[in-house]
């Protein structure tokens, strides 16, 4: 969780696979303090936790609105998946 003035601000989620990769689940950052570069310190600090936690691949859900961010964070397409909102795009990003 990321906190902006003692207050929360942000969190994302790292649920470890049994194939040795880890999926994000998030981020979610407050509306009004998007394009802040929070949303980017959260996918940085799920990286390293799923490093700590031995992962080798970070999975991401992206929607049409989303894909945008994850792909400024690092993460390339890795698939897509169909789901009752519409088609999601599964990015991945390698962690070394
Ligand atoms: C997606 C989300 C987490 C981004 O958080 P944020 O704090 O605004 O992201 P940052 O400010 O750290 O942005 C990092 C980079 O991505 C870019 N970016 C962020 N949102 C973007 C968008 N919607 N479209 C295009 N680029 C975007 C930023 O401009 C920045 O680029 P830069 O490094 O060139 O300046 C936030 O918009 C959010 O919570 N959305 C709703 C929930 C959601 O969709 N979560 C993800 C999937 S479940």
């Amino acid at each position: 969780m990321f906190e902006h003035w003692g207050a929360p601000a942000g969190f994302a989620v790292v649920v470890p696979r049994d194939d040795g990769a880890a999926d994000l689940d998030g981020p979610f950052v407050e509306p009004e303090l998007w394009r802040g570069g929070i949303g980017r310190k959260l996918v940085e600090e799920a990286a390293l936790f799923a490093q700590a936690l031995e992962a080798r691949e970070l999975f991401a859900s992206a929607n049409s609105r989303s894909e945008p961010f994850y792909a400024k964070c690092g993460f390339k397409p890795a698939g897509r998946l169909e789901s009752p909102h519409g088609p999601i795009s599964v990015m991945s990003r390698a962690l070394v």
